[in-house]
């Protein structure tokens, strides 16, 4: 059976087939990052506008790439991010199940995420404990099945990716800056600086950003007040890696531990980063599942692999769906939320 994925639900017009007996077997992406970086974060209807301009296009590529002439169902993201952009998503998925006949899936974005390494050669057992970190997202989610999530802790201020983003902008590295910020970190000291990692010491399973974001920029302020921002930008970039990498593991571990977890999987934009990997795979002691770098930032492939798994579970698609804040947890009830 043959899923056409769609995701529209930020700033990526991701576009996949994904054949279940086969695996993946098409797929592109248009970033929107050089549109959105001038203005120094995502501008919501500047996303829209593109995503209908190339949404399109992707899909005949992909289909074309493939030499099929249409899918047996379309999976699109319905939810949460910028509500246009989804709506383009949600438009376009149901116009073309309508005029195609096929059965149209929407798909949580961060269940997207969770799934991805089901794309991967060695996909993982349930359950396993999924950490989820992107630029709108930090969780820990427990996932005792296809649809049984569990969010343990979540971010009670910004999300990592957020935090990378902010502290790249402060060293001007220009948006989205997570990537940028950890090239640099690697030509800095982590012992450096001695930022705080926040929550570490507190009960439960949730993340606090906001306290770094602020120790890093006085940090910044005082440097450049002393004119020596220059020859301490890797030095901070790199301490703050360091803080924010050891937080994320730390919590992690923790949460692995109090549900007896053999797995991790690791997902989101985040989950691309060198460091978080390293530290995971050489502290857990089970198995730590990561997607391809390509698939931990957003993408058509991921969506198709979870409409493709829903489908199989034989979870009805409801109606038309846009949904700009929708959480996790009520995904027991699959596809029900609005
Ligand atoms: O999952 P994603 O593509 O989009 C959202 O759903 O938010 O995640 C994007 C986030 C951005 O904040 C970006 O700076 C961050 O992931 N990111 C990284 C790395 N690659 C992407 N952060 C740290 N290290 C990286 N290597
Ligand atoms: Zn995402």
């Amino acid at each position: 059976m043959l899923i056409l994925g769609l995701e529209t639900s930020c700033d990526e017009t991701g576009v996949a087939l994904y054949d279940t007996e086969h695996g993946l077997v098409a797929e592109a992406l248009h970033s929107q990052v050089d549109l959105h970086a001038i203005y120094g974060g995502v501008v919501p209807e500047i996303a829209s506008r593109d995503h209908l301009r190339r949404l399109l296009p992707l899909i005949q590529q992909v289909l074309a790439e493939a030499q099929v002439e249409r899918p047996d169902a379309i999976a699109y993201t319905a939810g949460p991010g910028l509500v246009g952009a989804l709506m383009v998503g949600a438009g376009m998925a149901n116009g073309l199940g309508l005029s195609w006949g096929c059965p149209v899936i929407p798909v949580h974005h961060m269940e997207g995420h969770l799934l991805a390494p089901m794309l991967e050669d060695n996909p993982p057992d349930y359950p396993f404990l999924a950490l989820l970190v992107s630029g709108g997202h930090t969780m820990l989610v427990w996932v005792a099945a296809l649809g049984a999530y569990t969010v343990l802790g979540s971010t009670l201020d910004d999300a990592v990716g957020e935090a990378f983003d902010k502290t790249a902008k402060l060293l001007d590295l220009g948006y989205p800056g997570g990537p940028a910020l950890a090239r640099l970190a690697e030509e800095g000291d982590d012992k450096a600086l001695d930022f705080p990692r926040p929550m570490l010491h507190r009960d439960g399973f949730d993340f606090s950003f906001s306290g770094l974001k602020t120790a890093v920029m006085r940090k910044v302020r005082e440097n450049e007040a002393a004119g020596m921002l220059d020859e301490a930008r890797a030095d901070i970039a790199a301490s703050f890696q360091r803080a924010a990498i050891d937080t994320l593991v730390a919590r992690t571990l923790k949460a692995a531990r109090a549900k007896n977890a053999d797995r991790i999987v690791v997902a989101g934009g985040v989950g691309a980063n060198r460091l978080l990997r390293a530290e995971l795979t050489h502290q857990f002691q089970g198995t730590v599942h990561y997607p391809r770098l390509k698939f931990c930032t957003d993408n058509g492939a991921m969506i198709a692999i979870a409409g493709a798994l829903r489908l199989a579970d034989a979870q009805p698609p409801a109606d038309i769906q846009a949904t700009a804040r929708w959480s996790l947890d009520t995904l027991a009830t699959p596809l029900a939320a609005s």
